[in-house]
Order: structure tokens, then C-alpha cells, then sequence
């Protein structure tokens, strides 16, 4: 779990990440962060429309942990896009993180439907002020979620930056190839947000027959074909026995040809959310 990424601007990134979305704010997010923590997780995912970054925030603090041996990433929420209100978002979540510095930030939603007509000018003003948080020192780097390669050639237009990361929705039940391809083309790290399609995975029977092959769990056989992928994936649980689980995947490795078995199961366990006709 402290092995690392290193990402296009040097910054080293722990190669699996907890995610927190649908952690609900309270106990429950930072019990779950708690658990993570205590699990070894360094990297924790979360975002200010998760609605839980104080949990978070305060679950970290309490951990003890050393700052600079944590990963914290959040994400600038759709109604915030703009240069002013970018620079404000990322000032609140570091308030409510408790943070002095975020280690990544990210465009959580290319194309929110507030600003449907302007959404290219909306992401590069965003840009603009994420690009600004670098160089003062308030994010260490800067990145996307959600976007598809004609998001990223419009935001390539005017950034002064290349985005880090792209994080999106990938699982064995949506590969993204066009975006991962993307992405690989233009050294941008894939981050794989729903690595277990939302728990949607476990409904595939094949993957039970390959999990028993390995004596692994079927989250343990997904996790890890992410990694094999060279993808960053971001499991969540809020259990604690799931999320210790979840990092026991370490000690095997998926044969190519399962590799390409567990690729062949497009659209069974659901697809990503188109961005351009999000209802959000
Ligand atoms: P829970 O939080 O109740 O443990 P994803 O990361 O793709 O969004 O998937 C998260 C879903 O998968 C959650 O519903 C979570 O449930 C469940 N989950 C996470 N890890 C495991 C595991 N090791 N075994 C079974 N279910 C899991």
C-alpha cells in the first residue's frame, strides 16, 4: 500500500487509494477512514460533494499519521466552476480537511449541466485557479475525473499544466478504452473510481470461479486486474474486515489470459455515467 505511481510532475502517488463516496458524513466516514488508515491505506479519495470532508478531515488528524506520509485528494464540485469560485471551493475543502495542502485536486465533472453552454470556458477558468494552487503551494497536483478526450483536447487548449490524473469510472464492466488510451497517450494517470462497479461485479459468476482458482475474494481478483492494468484503483467499503480485505493483494498475480477473461465482461455490471448528458 506505500508502493507508488509517480505522476507526470514528479509527485509519487500510493498505487491503491481508499475512496469515500457514499460514505455518508458522521460516524460512518470516519469510522470507515479510521479503519483505512488503520488498515495501511495512505491515499484517501474524497471530494466536497461527498459531503463528508470534515469527517474525513478529522479521522486523519486523529490518526496521528504523519502528513507528508498521507495522499489526500478532493474535488472541486460542479456548481464551483469558474476562476473565483474554483480559488474559494479548494480554500474550503482544505478548511473542512483541516489541511494546509491537498496533495491532488481534481475537476470532479467535465461538463455539470449548470453550465451545459459553457462548459469549455467554465474548465479552463477552473484550470486557471487549480494551476494557481499549484504554484502557491495549496495542491501538490492538479488533475480531472470524469473527463472523456474531448474534454481533455478542449482543456489542453489553454492549460499551462497537463492534468496528473484522470479519474473515472473503470471496472471490468467498463474498460474506458478510448479514455484509458487517452490518458496513457498523454502520460495522465488513470485513477479507477468504482473498481467494483459499485458492488455490481460480485453478480458476475465467472469471477467466483476465477476468485477460488486463486483462494482470493472476488473484490481481491478485481483490485488487482485493475493494478495489472496499471490503473490506480480506489476501493471503498465501510467495513472494516472488507477494507483489510481489499489490501491483501499483494501476494498473486492474474495470469494474462484471466487478465483477458475478466476484460471480456463489458456492460454486465453497468457503465459509466455519460458526463455530456449528466443530469447534475
Ligand atoms: P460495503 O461498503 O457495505 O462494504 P466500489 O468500490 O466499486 O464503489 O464498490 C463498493 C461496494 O462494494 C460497496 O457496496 C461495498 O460495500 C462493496 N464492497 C467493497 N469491498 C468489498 C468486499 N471485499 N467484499 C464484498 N463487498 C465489498
Amino acid at each position: 500500500l506505500t508502493d507508488t505511481y509517480t505522476l507526470n510532475n514528479g509527485v509519487k502517488i500510493p498505487i491503491v487509494g481508499f475512496g469515500t463516496w457514499q460514505s455518508k458524513d458522521g460516524a460512518e466516514a470516519y469510522e470507515a477512514v479510521k479503519a483505512a488508515l488503520k488498515a495501511g491505506y495512505r491515499h484517501i479519495d474524497t471530494a466536497a460533494a461527498y459531503g463528508n470532508e470534515e469527517s474525513v478531515g478529522k479521522a486523519i488528524k486523529d490518526s496521528g499519521i504523519d502528513r507528508k506520509e498521507l495522499f489526500v485528494t478532493s474535488k472541486l464540485w460542479n456548481d464551483d466552476h469558474g476562476y473565483d469560485s474554483a480559488k474559494k471551493a479548494l480554500d474550503l475543502s482544505l478548511e473542512k480537511l483541516g489541511l494546509d495542502y491537498l496533495d491532488l485536486y481534481l475537476i470532479h465533472w467535465p461538463n455539470p449541466i449548470k453550465f451545459r453552454n459553457e462548459w469549455q470556458e467554465k474548465n479552463a477558468d477552473s484550470w486557471r485557479a487549480m494551476e494557481e494552487g499549484l504554484d502557491n503551494g495549496k495542491v501538490r497536483a492538479i488533475g480531472v475525473s470524469n473527463f472523456r478526450p474531448h474534454h481533455l483536447d478542449e482543456l489542453l487548449k489553454t492549460a499551462k499544466v497537463t492534468p496528473a490524473v484522470n479519474q473515472i469510472f473503470l471496472n471490468p464492466s467498463d474498460t474506458e478504452d478510448e479514455t484509458v488510451a487517452y490518458n496513457n497517450e498523454h502520460n495522465i494517470l488513470s485513477e479507477a473510481y468504482s473498481p467494483l462497479g459499485t458492488g455490481k461485479i460480485f453478480t458476475i459468476p465467472e469471477l467466483k470461479d476465477i476468485a477460488a482458482k486463486y483462494d482470493k475474494s472476488v473484490a481481491q481478483i478485481v483490485i488487482r486486474w485493475s493494478l495489472q492494468h496499471g490503473f490506480l484503483p480506489l476501493p471503498k467499503s465501510v467495513h472494516a474486515d472488507r477494507i483489510q480485505q481489499n489490501t491483501d493483494i499483494f501476494d498473486f498475480e492474474l495470469s494474462d489470459e484471466d487478465v483477458k477473461v475478466i476484460d471480456g465482461f463489458h456492460g454486465v455490471a453497468g457503465l459509466a455515467t455519460d458526463p455530456d448528458t449528466a443530469t447534475f
